[in-house]
C-alpha cells in the first residue's frame, strides 16, 4: 500500500510538470482505449499495445501501434518498464500484474484528476481510479483494482486485491471487500454489510443487504445467490 499522502504530492508535481514518461498498454481493445486517454491525460506517453491476438498486430489503435503478444516478451524485455493492464476480468489482470511486477516492470496506479481521495485513503499499486469517482475517509483499495467512474466508496472501506468495482455503485462504510470480486454497474452494498466474499460476482443494479458468500454470483433488489462459480 502507498500512503496517499504521498500519492497526492506525487501524482500533483507529475501532473503539473508534465513529465513524459513511457508506458505500455496490454489490452488493445475498447478498455486499451480508454486507457490510453487516461495515461495520455497523466502525461505518458504511450509507446505501444500488446494483445495475444495475433490479428490485431500491426494495427494503429489510438495513435500507437500494436506491438504483438506480451506472452512473448523475455524477462529483460519487461524490466525497468511500465505496463497498464487494460483487462477487465480480475483474474487475468492480476496474473499479469504479478508477473510483470516479478519480472521487474512497474504497474503504476493512474487516478483521474476529477477522482477524490481522501487523504487518509492508501491506495495500492496498479489501481485504476476513473472519473469523479469519489474515495473516502482511511478506506483502503489493494493493488491492481480498478474503479470505474462515479463509485462512491464510503469511509473505513476495505477493498481486496484485483477487485473490479463498475461505474455508479456505491459501496457504504466499513465494509470488507474480498479479493476478486466483481461488483456491476449500479450496484449498492448496503452499510452494515460487512464481507463480501472473494471471487465473487454481483449483479448490475443490485442491492446487497447481508453478507455475500466467495465464488458465487448474486444478483437482484435485495440480492440473492444465484449460482456458485
Ligand atoms: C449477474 C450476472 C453476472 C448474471 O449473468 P448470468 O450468470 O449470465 O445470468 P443470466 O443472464 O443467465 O440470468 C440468470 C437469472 O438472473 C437474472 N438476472 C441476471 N442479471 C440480473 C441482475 N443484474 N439483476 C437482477 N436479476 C438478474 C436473470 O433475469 C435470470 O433470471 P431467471 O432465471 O428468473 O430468468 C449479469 O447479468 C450481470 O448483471 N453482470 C454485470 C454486468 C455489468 O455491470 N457490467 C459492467 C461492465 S464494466
Amino acid at each position: 500500500m502507498i500512503k496517499n499522502n504521498f500519492m497526492k504530492v506525487y501524482y500533483e508535481v507529475f501532473f503539473y510538470t508534465m513529465k513524459k514518461e513511457e508506458v505500455y498498454i496490454v489490452g488493445a481493445g475498447t478498455y486499451g482505449e480508454v486507457m490510453y486517454e487516461l495515461a495520455e491525460l497523466l502525461g505518458y506517453t504511450i509507446e505501444g499495445f500488446y494483445d495475444e491476438n495475433d490479428q490485431k498486430k500491426g494495427k494503429t489503435v489510438m495513435n500507437s501501434k500494436v506491438l504483438g503478444r506480451l506472452s512473448e516478451l523475455e524477462e529483460h524485455d519487461i524490466k525497468g518498464k511500465k505496463f497498464v493492464i487494460a483487462i477487465g476480468k480480475n483474474s487475468t489482470r492480476n496474473e499479469l500484474m504479478d508477473k510483470i511486477n516479478k519480472f521487474g516492470g512497474e504497474t503504476p496506479t493512474l487516478i483521474h484528476p476529477s477522482a477524490i481521495i481522501s487523504p487518509s485513503a492508501e491506495i495500492g499499486k496498479g489501481v485504476y481510479i476513473h472519473a469523479n469517482a469519489y474515495i473516502w475517509t482511511k478506506v483502503k483499495i489493494g493493488n491492481h483494482c480498478i474503479i470505474s467512474p462515479k463509485v462512491i466508496i464510503a469511509h473505513h472501506t476495505s477493498v481486496g486485491k484485483a477487485c473490479l468495482i463498475s461505474t455508479m455503485s456505491a459501496v457504504g462504510a466499513s465494509v470488507t471487500i474480498e479479493n476478486e470480486v466483481f461488483i456491476g454497474m449500479g450496484s449498492t452494498i448496503m452499510t452494515g454489510v460487512s464481507c463480501i466474499g472473494g471471487n465473487t460476482t454481483i449483479g448490475a443494479g443490485s442491492v446487497v443487504i447481508k453478507d455475500v458468500d466467495d465464488y458465487s454470483v448474486y444478483a437482484g433488489v435485495p440480492a440473492k445467490r444465484l449460482r456458485s462459480i
